[in-house]
């Protein structure tokens, strides 16, 4: 990103009446995105409003995805690029982070988060705003990426784990000639800038997770060579890119999925696996592992294909119902998925069988008893007996394993 004022004249720009101006029109889009939520949710996706805003987007050269990608993308954005706007005190750059978190939170107003991380996200805008420092910005966007991870589950584009064993190939193809064949970086004849990172590098493979590269593929880092591939690849192109680049870094995983199965890593879903950088599963190795062993472990693509159960049909399916994309059909798929594979659960655990049957009983009583004028009561509960089944259906998908 250019950086075309002197940085006296920044200093100068960059005055109490420019924070101010910033912090009340962050204070604003969060209080009218709180307002409209409960009819926004409540009435699903496709207003004019939300055409508005995709007119927009479109505009600005992105491909049509969801609020919640969107939304995840643009928090990052921010978490990776405000510390050096700091470090530089390049009003322009500044200028750019705070209109980042005003899409940000213009996205937020069209999903279903809690006031909690709403407020989380308007805390943010106003320490952008008046120029915090970078550590408090930069924890603040880590916790809130958390929180909407577990928070837009339902949203967020799931992980597609159907082109798994082609990532090493995609990778040679479209994004070796800048980030080096195996991770390195860029040849010293590769004059961009900013210059494309290295994925083995220590510091940047901590922070990877497969949802990061997801999101870098699809929406590319504007102002820089990494351009949107939304439009260019599949979903499972992407994933499949995701998986493979988060793992450069862990060394080989050949040699680290023989060691951590032989340990007896314990096992995680496909979801956990996309979410989780690097440096947390790190945090998670157990004892007797090496932290590094593990990562790998976790990161060799047969782990990531076995995560890829039956049981993420039903998933998916459960996140089809929840966000509205499936309806009845949804809920169908779900009820013929579950008796064709129930008994192969009560075989290996009998209370677990009936925690779905629970799970799916609240899915299908959630919604269609008409309550008059709760519409997001009706919501809610949706969403939580959506959750409940998701949560089981993950349970039952490590214990088949
Ligand atoms: C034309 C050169 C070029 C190609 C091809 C390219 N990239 Fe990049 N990429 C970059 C540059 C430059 C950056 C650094 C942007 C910055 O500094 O913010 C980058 C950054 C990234 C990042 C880091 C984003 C973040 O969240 O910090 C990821 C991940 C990434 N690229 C993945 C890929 C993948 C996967 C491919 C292949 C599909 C690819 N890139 C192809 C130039 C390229």
């Amino acid at each position: 990103m250019e950086d075309t004022l002197g940085e006296e004249s920044v200093a100068v720009s960059f005055d109490r009446t420019v924070s101010f101006d910033r912090t009340v029109r962050i204070a604003l889009l969060v209080l009218i995105s709180v307002a409209p939520l409960t009819t926004a949710t409540a009435h699903g996706r496709g207003d004019g409003d939300e055409d508005e805003r995709e007119e927009r987007d479109e505009a600005a050269g992105l491909p049509a995805m969801d609020a919640a990608d969107r939304l995840v993308a643009r928090l990052r954005y921010v978490r990776s690029d405000y510390p050096e706007a700091m470090a530089e005190g390049d009003a322009r750059e500044l200028e750019e982070q705070v209109e980042l978190v005003e899409e940000a939170v213009a996205l937020a107003g069209r999903l279903p988060l809690t006031t909690g991380a709403r407020t989380a996200l308007g805390a943010i805008g106003s320490a952008v705003a008046r120029s915090a420092p970078a550590g408090e910005v930069t924890s603040a966007c880590d916790a809130l990426l958390v929180r909407l991870e577990a928070e837009l589950w339902a949203e967020l584009d799931a992980p597609d784990a159907t082109r798994l064993r082609d990532g090493a190939a995609l990778y040679a193809e479209t994004c070796a000639a800048c980030h080096g064949s195996r991770g390195e970086g860029p040849a010293g004849s590769l004059a961009l800038v900013p210059a494309p990172v290295a994925f083995v590098d220590a510091d940047v493979a901590a922070q990877l997770s497969p949802r990061r590269v997801y999101e870098a593929v699809t929406f590319g880092v504007p102002e820089t060579a990494m351009v949107a591939r939304g439009d260019t690849l599949t979903e499972a192109e992407r994933w499949s890119l995701a998986f493979y680049v988060a793992g450069l870094g862990a060394g080989d995983g050949a040699t680290g999925s023989a060691a951590g199965s032989a340990a007896g890593l314990p096992s995680r879903t496909l979801e956990d696996l996309a979410a989780a950088t690097n440096a947390a599963l790190a945090g998670e190795a157990p004892t007797g592992v090496s932290p590094t062993a593990a990562v790998a472990a976790w990161r060799g693509p047969e782990v990531a294909a076995a995560a890829a159960s039956p049981w993420l049909a039903m998933r998916a399916d459960t996140r089809a119902w929840v966000t509205g994309d499936g309806g009845d059909e949804a809920l169908t798929r779900l009820r013929d998925r579950w008796k064709a594979g129930r008994k192969q659960v009560a075989r290996t655990d009998r209370h677990l069988a009936k925690e779905v049957d629970a799970a799916l009983a609240g899915v299908a009583g959630a919604r269609g008893g008409e309550r008059g004028g709760e519409r997001g009561g009706e919501h809610e509960r949706a969403r939580d007996a959506a959750r409940a089944l998701e949560l089981s259906l993950g349970n039952v998908e490590r214990a088949l394993r």
